[in-house]
């Protein structure tokens, strides 16, 4: 064999040539912006550890929509920061509660031009910030919890969301959801599982944006970071139990739970690149150590590169204007 015949620089040597070869795209359809809807307000509110991220008003939130509508992307994941908490989040059922006027306006504005997901857990709605609620010796209560998340996804459904995103990892939710989500003639509406969702630092700036309550952490119920085979069960689990996409979260930091999921689910796979992958890129983008777009497109592209056929984002609509601007 001579020195010259296996050159793979031959296929990087322009940019129509990368083009052609490369194995990965992101496409706006595969993205999915998450955004947060905070009852009582009169004016959209920064969040401050989450550049260019608000809470939203109504108002807002439908422009938004709207935006992502035009800009083709895959849906929207809808949080609700309602104005009153309390021990059992009962502000969730309500059907005039902060996330299911949400869900129906979205549904108002956009109809089926998006896919639009609720979080159906309890931690923005309880006093004190866990994703359940608890017995008498503060544990969170998982039985107890399950049931009223399949309460929480009938209103959800009855609101008009196309697919409930559960990401309490409480046990047996996704089979709960399933089941009263058929009884009550909701056969069409579908699950999104956080179903390998770590205990994680990078959450921090969402708790600014939900305005958790939360003191201490959620350890008893998702996952350790040193758990690998661990995210398989949690994912067959799912599958077993009728998820129709199961999603890993968080993303960057987990992409090899990111590429065993892909390996083996026979459905879509999600991965939520969630705030604190976010700040840290824009924390380094402001003080000019890293170039913000070259920075966040990589991150993305390797989300989509362990496997993950669609990415939650803050970035979504950012991303997807760039990829029109590509073209
Ligand atoms: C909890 C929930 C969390 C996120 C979304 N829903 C995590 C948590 O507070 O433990 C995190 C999203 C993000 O950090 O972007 N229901």
């Amino acid at each position: 064999m001579s020195l010259t015949s296996h050159r793979p620089r031959r296929l990087r040597t322009t940019a129509a040539m990368r083009r052609l070869t490369t194995e990965t795209r992101v496409a706006p359809a595969e993205l999915v912006l998450p955004a947060f809807i905070r009852e009582g307000l009169t004016a959209p509110t920064p969040i401050t550890s989450m550049p260019g991220v608000v809470q939203h008003t109504t108002d807002t939130l439908k422009q938004a929509v709207t935006q992502a509508a035009e800009l083709g992307l895959g849906g929207v994941m809808l949080f609700g920061i309602p104005g009153v908490r309390d021990a059992d989040g009962t502000a969730s059922l309500d059907p005039e509660g902060v996330l299911n006027k949400a869900i129906r306006d979205v549904r108002a504005e956009v109809g089926d031009a998006l896919v639009i997901m609720s979080d159906l857990c309890l931690d923005e709605f309880t006093d004190h910030g866990h994703c359940g609620v608890l017995d008498a010796d503060g544990y969170v209560d998982n039985d107890r919890t399950v049931g009223i998340y399949a309460r929480m996804a009938v209103a959800h459904a009855e609101a008009g969301a196309h697919m409930v995103g559960p990401s309490g990892m409480m046990d047996g939710q996704i089979a709960a959801i399933r089941t009263a989500l058929d009884g009550a003639g909701h056969a069409s509406t579908s699950v999104i599982a956080y179903s390998a969702k770590y205990a994680s630092a990078y959450y921090g700036p969402f708790r600014e944006a939900v305005d958790s309550q939360l003191k201490g952490n959620r350890r008893t119920y998702q996952m350790d970071a040193g758990n690998r085979r661990e995210a398989l069960r949690e994912v067959k689990l799912d599958l077993a139990e009728g998820a129709d996409i199961v999603m890993v979260k968080p993303a960057t930091t987990y992409l090899d739970i990111v590429a065993d999921v892909a390996a083996m689910s026979p459905v879509p796979v999600a991965a939520y690149q969630v705030s604190g992958e976010c700040a840290v890129i824009e924390a380094a983008a402001a003080n000019g150590w890293i170039d913000r777009r070259a920075a966040i497109t990589e991150s993305v592209l390797s989300i989509r590169r362990a496997g993950a056929s669609m990415v939650l984002t803050y970035w979504a609509a950012e991303v997807a204007g760039w990829l029109k601007e590509d073209r």
